[in-house]
């Protein structure tokens, strides 16, 4: 349990103090809405200190300065790792390999490679099968009246969409989700270590073992591109294309996921918007960035400073780890009118979910066309629906959201 707390009364002494932004329980169990509103007044550039024998780390929280920070690769570099958590431990061992920790001219080469597979006309196909997919699996879950939307729905659209993207055989999805929960490990609070070590492995062997078959036989999905692409003049070798194989299902997985279950949770809890939606009065466009914004699913991105560099004022010394919180940047008073208030039809609305600048998610468009097509089916096929269970939190300092959503639901 976090040593937080959070009263608004004796808030900046002990906030200061208490605050462990590291620590997964903080953000799972806690309303951080009033931390992050006193870090933006007071200490917009914050530094956490060394503990628990790991290093200190900045804490990035207004708008501004957290897009300054995602626009500025050259002196915020991701190589080193781009969460939290990796940077503690010492660093990323897939810097300069994985695309989101890869910095300069050869990210810039294999994110230009990457980006014919994730350009609207490229991902035509994979569109269709989200389409038919989300349609029969809200079908089937109103059919039977009462569902977990977590684990019926949910889980099952982001996965499949990356399965299609590097034609994953069909026979494999069901162990490759099974293994990719296992490996995140983020759905319960004492999950251990070693089991997501193992599952993490088991993917890797598993992609490698079809990137090796993708090299005999090319075809057009995100593999063969991997393999047939030469950022640096080389070719990948396999355990790069293994790892950025393995970083689509990291970072579109969950992350998909999550905004999906806080996108139902929201409309849930306002009854009013649910109604907009449904009527038309607002458009399933603005409403899916809307609930990316409230969603939050990525917390926050790790960099660390090259150079020695003054940041609002505060002097950040080169390696030093600078972290930059989109779940606060997407709440700042400064930049959105009430930003406390869901509301479906907000714009503008510049939300940092996807981040910014060079390393702005590449899986934007296929998230955002996800989501779109979850709420028009919501908005045109249920007619009812409420919760009958409490959700449970994930535990992480990196994702939010919830595991498990129980509801039942009428159709129309
Ligand atoms: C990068 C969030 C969906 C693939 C990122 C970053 C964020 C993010 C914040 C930047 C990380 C950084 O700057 O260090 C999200 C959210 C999603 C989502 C909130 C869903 C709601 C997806 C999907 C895919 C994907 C569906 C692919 C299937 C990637 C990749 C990068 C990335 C490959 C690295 C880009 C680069 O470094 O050039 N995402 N993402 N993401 N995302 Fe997403």
């Amino acid at each position: 349990m976090s040593a937080l707390q959070p009263s608004p009364a004796d808030a900046p002494p002990q906030l200061w103090a208490g605050l462990d932004l590291s620590d997964p329980a903080l953000h799972a169990e806690h309303d951080l809405t009033e931390v992050w509103r006193t870090l933006r007044a007071e200490r917009p550039v914050h530094w956490q200190s060394a503990r628990h024998g790991r290093p200190g780390f900045w804490v990035v929280t207004r708008h501004d300065d957290v897009s300054a920070v995602y626009r500025d690769a050259r002196t915020f570099r991701s190589d080193r790792g781009n969460v939290l958590d990796t940077l503690l431990a010492g660093g990323d061992s897939a810097g300069g390999s994985m695309l989101a920790v890869t910095d300069g001219a050869r990210h810039a080469r294999l994110r230009a490679a990457l980006m014919k597979s994730f350009s609207p006309r490229a991902l035509d196909g994979v569109v269709r099968s989200v389409r038919t997919a989300t349609r029969g699996l809200l079908e089937d879950a109103l059919e039977r009246g009462t569902c977990d939307f977590a684990q019926d729905v949910a889980a099952r659209i982001p996965l499949r969409a990356i399965c299609d993207l590097l034609d994953v055989p069909d026979a494999d999805r069901g162990e490759i989700l099974a293994l990719t929960s296992a490996a995140l490990g983020s759905e319960h609070a004492d999950a251990g270590p070693d089991e997501a070590w193992l599952a993490r492995n088991d993917i890797l062997l598993y992609f490698a073992d079809l990137a090796a078959r993708r090299r005999a036989e090319p075809g057009d999905d995100v593999i063969s591109v991997l393999a047939a692409c030469r950022p640096g003049g080389l070719p990948l070798t396999d355990e790069e294309i293994v790892l950025n194989c393995y970083s689509l299902i990291l970072g579109g997985d969950e992350t998909t996921r999550l905004s999906m279950i806080g996108g139902v949770e929201a409309l849930l809890a306002h009854p009013e918007q649910w109604r907009r939606l449904r009527s038309g009065e607002v458009t399933t466009r603005s409403a899916v960035e809307e609930v990316l914004r409230w969603t939050t699913p990525a917390l926050h991105a790790g960099r660390t400073a090259a150079v020695d560099v003054t940041l609002r004022g505060r002097s950040i010394a080169a390696g030093d780890i600078v972290t930059v919180w989109n779940a606060s940047a997407n709440f700042d008073e400064r930049v959105f009118d009430r930003p406390g208030r869901f509301d479906l039809s907000r714009t503008p609305n510049k939300h940092m979910s996807f981040a910014y600048g060079s390393h702005f998610c590449l899986g934007a468009y296929l998230a955002r066309v996800e989501i779109e097509t979850l709420l028009d089916g919501l908005r045109t096929l249920v007619a009812e629906m409420e919760a009958t269970g409490p959700s449970s939190p994930v535990y992480s300092n990196f994702l939010s959201g919830s595991a498990r959503l129980p509801l039942s639901w009428s159709r129309v």
